[in-house]
């Protein structure tokens, strides 16, 4: 179980017709400290309002800090962009779940026991077959990651460490098998198992784009790149799927239908959805000469167009995912001989005239993960509707790793915000004749 770690700071001040509460102060290893109002309610009779929890916290975590106005991302402790230039995906993937990296030897088990969970149960390739072959791959991701608990009931109980552990490394061995398996499902290719002699996205890889009729040979550029771009894609603090896994979690709910939801609010266009969004949104641009034209509408009040894979809830300054993904980008499309591809001379240039433009400057608009990540895996071979799967792909060791650490806390409850209700005040039933 986890204690908490944070350190009383004082005390705020809430003066409240006429009355005054103090409210205790907590700092965290770093970034702003907090004003902890669990008791207001009961001692004031006042809610505190904050819709969209722009200045909510909303939990304790050991696990990812973001400084948004430095552009600054840390998995425990590490900043990403030295993780995606010297870690590998499955090492931030242990990294994530139990708070350190791996000595040689924990790493050997670590990967070793999620290689041989990477198939799934049979029949569940069956479950695909109730799709239809035209379903978007986060209905089908949504779909089978819920059905996992129909499956695997010996990791339900969530009030048993072992059965916790074992559900963070089923999820984790499982869900590039499972997206690989909606990928080929909808493209009418069979399904292909893992090979235990590969690597985590090697394997991942090979079990999308192989087929049975002849020997697949992984290309090593390609692979690191993809194993980078999960990497860069893993955690995020309380963003909107993680925080919607935590509430789930808070219930009680399996850890499968946990990620479920999660995947489930990925899959919006202003959260991981922006990734297909964007590549929509470049070929919709189509050529340079097009860009002023978006960019008005970007800023027009009366338009909704929004300029997909710009802006973020809390980076002020550049996303420092996106840096780590333009140069994924470039290394594939070099690697495929692709660095004339026209998306991307659109991409760089609406990048270029936004950075200047005094609106987008003003309202501190940046690049944001997704903004190079589909003109990355579309050059990779994955359709724009796979876009976001990957995303929920490699997030789900974030999420899950967020799960464990809720549940660690002993000191944890279920998530039941309150409201501002301004609806109708009481008021008695009219018959019908009397309206
Ligand atoms: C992800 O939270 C996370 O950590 C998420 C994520 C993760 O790893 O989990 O980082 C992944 O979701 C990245 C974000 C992907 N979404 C997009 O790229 C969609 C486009 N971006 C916007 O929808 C928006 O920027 C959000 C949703 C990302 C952030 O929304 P906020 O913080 O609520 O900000 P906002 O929508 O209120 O925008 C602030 C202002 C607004 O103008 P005003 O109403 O204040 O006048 O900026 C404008 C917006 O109109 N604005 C944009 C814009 N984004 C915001 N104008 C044009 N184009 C945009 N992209």
């Amino acid at each position: 179980m986890r204690d908490s770690k944070a350190v009383p700071a004082g005390k705020a001040t809430l003066e409240y017709k006429g009355k005054s509460y103090d409210l205790p102060v907590f700092n965290g290893s770093v970034g702003p400290e907090v004003v902890d109002i669990r008791n207001l309610y009961g001692e004031a009779g006042v809610f505190t309002y904050d819709p969209g929890f722009t200045s909510t916290g909303s939990c304790e975590s050991d696990i990812t800090y973001i400084d948004g106005d430095k552009g600054i991302l840390l998995y425990r402790g590490y900043s990403i962009d030295q993780l995606a230039a010297k870690s590998s995906f499955l090492e931030v993937c242990y990294l994530l779940l139990y708070g350190e990296l791996p000595s040689k030897e924990q790493m050997e088990k670590f990967t070793f026991t999620i290689t041989h969970h990477t198939m799934v149960h049979e029949q569940l390739a069956s479950f695909y077959r109730g799709f239809r072959r035209d379903a978007h791959p986060m209905a089908v991701m949504c779909g089978v990651v819920g059905a996992l608990s129909a499956f695997y009931h010996d990791s339900l109980d969530i009030n048993d460490p072992r059965q916790r552990e074992l559900a963070c490394v089923r999820l984790v061995a499982k869900i590039p098998t499972i997206a690989a398996m909606a990928f080929r499902y909808s493209t009418g290719h069979p399904f292909v198992y893992p090979q235990n002699k590969l690597g985590y996205t090697e394997n991942f890889l090979r079990m999308c784009f192989s087929v049975p009729a002849e020997d697949y040979v992984v290309n090593p550029v390609l692979a690191r790149a993809l194993d980078t771009i999960f990497i860069l894609h893993a955690d995020h603090e309380q963003n909107a799927s993680t925080s919607t896994v935590r509430l789930a979690g808070s219930s009680g709910s399996n850890p499968f239908a946990c990620v479920a939801a999660g995947i489930a609010c990925l899959w919006g266009p202003a959260h991981g959805g922006a990734n297909e969004a964007a590549l929509k949104m470049l070929e919709t641009i189509g050529t340079v000469e097009r860009i002023p034209e978006f960019i008005r509408r970007a800023k027009d009040k009366n338009d909704p167009f929004r300029l997909m894979g710009f802006g973020h809830r809390v980076y002020k300054n550049y996303d420092p995912r996106a840096k780590a993904m333009q140069i994924q980008c470039h290394a594939v499309l070099d690697e495929l001989g692709l660095h004339d591809d026209p998306l991307l001379k659109v991409a760089l240039e609406l990048e270029r005239i936004a950075l200047q433009d005094e609106y987008f400057i003003e309202k501190k608009l940046y690049p944001n993960i997704d903004f190079y990540s589909g003109i990355t895996l579309k050059a990779l071979g994955f359709p724009t509707a796979m876009f976001t799967a990957l995303f929920a792909l490699a997030r789900t060791v974030g999420w899950i790793g967020q799960w464990k650490e809720m549940l660690e806390d002993p000191h944890q409850k279920i998530g039941r915000p309150r409201q501002l209700y301004t609806g109708a005040k009481q008021r008695d039933y009219v018959p019908f004749d009397q309206r």
